[in-house]
């Protein structure tokens, strides 16, 4: 059973395409490499000691996806590809909502196509990679799927649009199988240390930063803010390793295609971690000293962020297992033995 991953070599999406594997589908990676490296695909190949399918090219470019639909007739497709970085999306709003709002267009004409003309017999199967950015600033913690949406910035935007397509599609076709998955703070690596996060640049989020500080790239990490109503003050999130996150994407894949019900879940651990908290659990895990200084909140920057994290267990029979102990072991040992990313 092909599963197409439009973005499958970025950083979520190699870490799915393992846990499917695994799960005996057969993944098919739809990518650019806009923000991934092709050698991300050799890195899965040995982990899986199968070859990797890949089909590289452009999610926005409609014909050439319907093209890739036909020839691999996937029983279902995650939609992973898109841009993430919520500064930039402030500066360059366009690009956000052309390459995230587009791309998801494209997607979901070209599915409409093969599946109207019966190319592809299955009934069309969607995960759509959605995040807690929906919720804006929650009213409280933790936060259930039906709490009110908003956005406060044009990544978020893109999510919401998508999300609200997405229900616009089921309307009009309810056919469609769709489950939107709401990440909460992703981090870790795969524990064979072969793949992880390779954030270009100076990274935006804390536990990659955290992580070049213990391995000597960066001298100090920023403590944004020390004065927030939380225990010690700093942001509270809800850090989930990105093992268990894929193995969401398999149980929502799983739950789509034997019960044909479309579903929003939060993919969250249902616990909250402060700053201090991770730094404190990654010197812990690597031996390293991870030096910090407190600094301004940064805009934007909520107090508290975690999920309930209930409905993904009662529906998906997901939960996940992994803690934050680990998560920082599996982050350093990717980040120690490859201290340049995939770029060696
Ligand atoms: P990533 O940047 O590592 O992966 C995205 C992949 O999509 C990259 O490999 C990139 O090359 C590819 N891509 C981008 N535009 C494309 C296009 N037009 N056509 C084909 N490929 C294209 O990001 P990630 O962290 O793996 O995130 C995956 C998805 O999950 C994204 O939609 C992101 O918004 C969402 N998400 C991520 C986080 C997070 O913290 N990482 C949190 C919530 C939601
Ligand atoms: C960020 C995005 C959010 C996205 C999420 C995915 C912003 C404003 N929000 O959320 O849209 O869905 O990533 O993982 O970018 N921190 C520091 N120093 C740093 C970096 C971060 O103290 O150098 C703090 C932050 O203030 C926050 C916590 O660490 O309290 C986590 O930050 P980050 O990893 O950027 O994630 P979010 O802000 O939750």
């Amino acid at each position: 059973m092909k599963i197409l991953l439009t973005g499958g070599a970025g950083y979520i999406g190699s870490h799915t395409f393992v846990a499917l594997r695994q799960a005996s589908f057969e993944p098919v990676i739809l990518d650019t490499f806009a923000n991934s490296h092709p050698a991300v695909v050799q890195r899965l190949e040995t982990i899986t000691g199968q070859p990797v399918l890949l089909e590289r090219g452009d999610v926005l470019d409609t014909p050439w996806v319907e093209s890739v639909l036909r020839q691999h007739q996937p029983v279902g497709v995650v939609h992973f590809a898109g841009d993430k970085a919520v500064g930039e999306s402030v500066a360059q709003p366009l690009k956000y909502f052309h390459n995230n709002i587009g791309g998801a267009v494209s997607l979901l004409r070209a599915m409409t196509a093969v599946h109207a003309d019966g190319t592809v017999p299955t009934a069309p199967t969607l995960v759509f990679s959605s995040s807690a950015t929906v919720y804006g600033d929650p009213a409280s913690v933790p936060i259930t799927e039906d709490f009110p949406r908003s956005h406060t910035n044009p990544y978020g935007h893109s999510k919401l649009v998508i999300e609200d397509m997405l229900t616009a599609v089921r309307a009009a076709n309810p056919a469609w199988r769709v489950g939107t998955l709401r990440y909460f703070n992703p981090v870790g690596a795969h524990p064979s240390g072969l793949i992880g996060e390779d954030p270009a640049g100076i990274p935006n989020n804390l536990m990659p930063f955290v992580a070049q500080v213990a391995v000597g790239q960066r001298p100090c990490l920023s403590v944004y803010g020390n004065d927030y109503p939380t225990p010690d003050g700093t942001g509270v999130r809800d850090y989930i390793h990105v093992v268990d996150l894929a193995a969401g994407h398999v149980a929502a894949l799983q739950a789509l295609l034997n019960r044909g019900e479309s579903f929003t879940v939060n993919l969250g651990t249902g616990r909250g971690n402060s700053v201090l908290e991770v730094i404190k659990a990654f010197e812990a895990a690597s031996g390293c000293p991870v030096p910090y200084q407190f600094a301004p909140r940064r805009a934007g920057d909520v107090a508290q962020c975690y999920a309930d994290a209930a409905l993904a267990k009662e529906l998906l029979g997901w939960q996940a297992h992994l803690t934050l102990d680990q998560m920082c072991a599996d982050t350093w040992r990717w980040q120690s033995n490859n201290p340049m990313g995939y770029r060696m």
